[in-house]
């Protein structure tokens, strides 16, 4: 059988990490794909930089990835650059208007361009494999197109962010204020020294609009996103999360409602007898629920060199099988709008913490402010006695509606007694 021959754009982590392994394991992918898979050519900016790999005379050197996705004698490029626009587009665009099927890990990229990307490469009829892209190892992708195509999605839920899961396990374990944490994530190289992508929720947040187009056929949407990062989660949140049998998750949730689709990614308490509760430090899950399946659940390392390169190498081979499915499950003519529910919408059990003076009648003012908007206290916790002092008041809300929740909230921040702005999160049941 002839090779199928691969060019990489990018030799950082992951595409130095996609060499290693095709080298390694050449044998067995060979002997799955029906075909050798050799590597014909690659791109970096760093000709002489040691990257920790073999690198045959034979394959082809480009200083610039565009030229080799115009020019490079190959079937398949893997574009591992990263970026939405700039080279990594180029390279991704000039490949598909070449005929050259393309297999990507980047997620920004496909939350901006993802359909135009699609439309481009379903017209040349070349593949767009992008399994790398959202939670790493875990091939999330594959589930959704294939594995569990025969049902009608009705939520998928996910901690599609390593960096974050990091900071808040760490934070949980340690008692550490959240700067602390980051600051020790950055020396041991688990978060960028530019970590607002991560922590500001919006690298989960390009995951999210993915997975949210696979399951709801839906175009990818990223600008509607409801997005809300980690950096207020405190560590006394984290604490009473643990005291009322919570864990705080970033959390990034696509589901259906008669209201349209909810696309979000926030801080979320969810029970601690859940599953998603006890996926620690840099691992990633993914719960998706479908009407006949019911409930199947996904855990994994969400990057690193290895389980990147794994998952780009499982496109890779699918191509040399010749298996081919539409880029996001249906052709990009069947993805149709079905309406995005605004955030106000949103239906659900809260947490809220309050730091209030301890003086008489202030428990009853925020119980009046809650009554007012139709809003009921599950549990509440009123730690110690401190009179005239502030002293942190926290309860458990009954299912709200959003809008209701912040009018409530409104009413709250505004009582004499309540010295900060009160803390919400919201409690995801699962
Ligand atoms: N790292 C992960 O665990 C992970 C997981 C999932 C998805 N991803 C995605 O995978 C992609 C790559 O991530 P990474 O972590 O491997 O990044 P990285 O380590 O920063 O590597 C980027 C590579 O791109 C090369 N590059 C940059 N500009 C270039 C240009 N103009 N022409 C040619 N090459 C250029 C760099 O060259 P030099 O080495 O010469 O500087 C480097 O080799 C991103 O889209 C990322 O979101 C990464």
């Amino acid at each position: 059988m002839k090779p199928l021959k691969i060019a990489v754009a990018g030799l950082g982590t992951v595409g130095a990490g996609l060499v290693k392994l095709l080298s390694d394991n050449a044998g067995i992918i060979a002997a799955r794909a029906g075909r050798p898979i050799v590597v014909t050519a690659i791109s970096a900016r760093d000709r002489n930089r040691d990257r920790g790999i073999v690198i045959g005379a034979d394959v082809a050197w480009y200083d610039d990835a565009a030229q080799m996705a115009a020019k490079a004698d190959a079937d398949v490029i893997v574009e591992v650059i990263g970026g939405s626009e700039g080279i990594a587009r180029q390279v991704v665009e000039t490949a598909i208007a070449r005929g050259l099927h393309v297999v990507t890990a980047n997620k920004a990229l496909l939350a901006h361009h993802g359909v135009a990307l699609a439309q481009a490469a379903e017209a040349k009829g070349v593949a767009l494999g992008f399994e790398a892209a959202v939670a790493g190892g875990i091939p999330i992708i594959k589930a959704l197109k294939e594995g569990l195509a025969g049902n009608s999605l009705s939520r998928v839920t996910g901690i599609l962010n390593g960096t974050c899961n990091y900071i808040l396990t760490t934070m949980r374990e340690t008692g550490r204020d959240f700067a602390d944490v980051l600051a020790e994530a950055q020396a041991l190289g688990y978060a960028e020294a530019d970590p607002s992508f991560d922590i500001d929720g919006v690298d989960a947040a390009h995951k999210l609009s993915i997975l949210t187009s696979l399951a709801f056929a839906t175009p990818v949407d990223f600008a509607s996103m409801y997005v809300e990062g980690i950096r207020h989660v405190s560590a006394v949140d984290i604490d009473f999360a643990d005291k009322l049998g919570y864990r705080i998750k970033l959390l990034g949730i696509a589901q259906a409602t008669d209201h349209g689709i909810e696309q979000r990614v926030h801080p979320c308490m969810v029970p601690v007898t859940t599953p998603i509760a006890t996926v620690d430090g840099v691992f990633n899950a993914v719960v998706a629920e479908g009407d006949f399946v019911g409930r199947s659940i996904y855990e994994g390392r969400g990057a690193g060199a290895g389980p990147t390169a794994s998952a780009v190498a499982a496109d890779i081979i699918d191509i040399a099988r010749g298996n081919r499915s539409p880029v996001f499950g249906v052709p990009v003519g069947a993805l149709a709008a079905k309406g995005i529910a605004a955030m106000e919408r949103r239906q659900g059990a809260y947490y809220m913490r309050l730091m209030v003076l301890d003086r008489p009648g202030v428990l009853a003012d925020v119980a009046q402010a809650l009554r007012a908007e139709g809003v009921s206290v599950e549990q509440m916790i009123q730690p110690g006695r401190a009179p005239g002092e502030t002293v942190p008041m926290v309860m458990t809300l009954h299912d709200t509606v959003e809008a209701d929740m912040n009018r409530a909230v409104a009413r709250i921040a505004a009582l004499d007694a309540v010295v900060e702005p009160p803390r919400l999160i919201r409690i995801e049941h699962m």
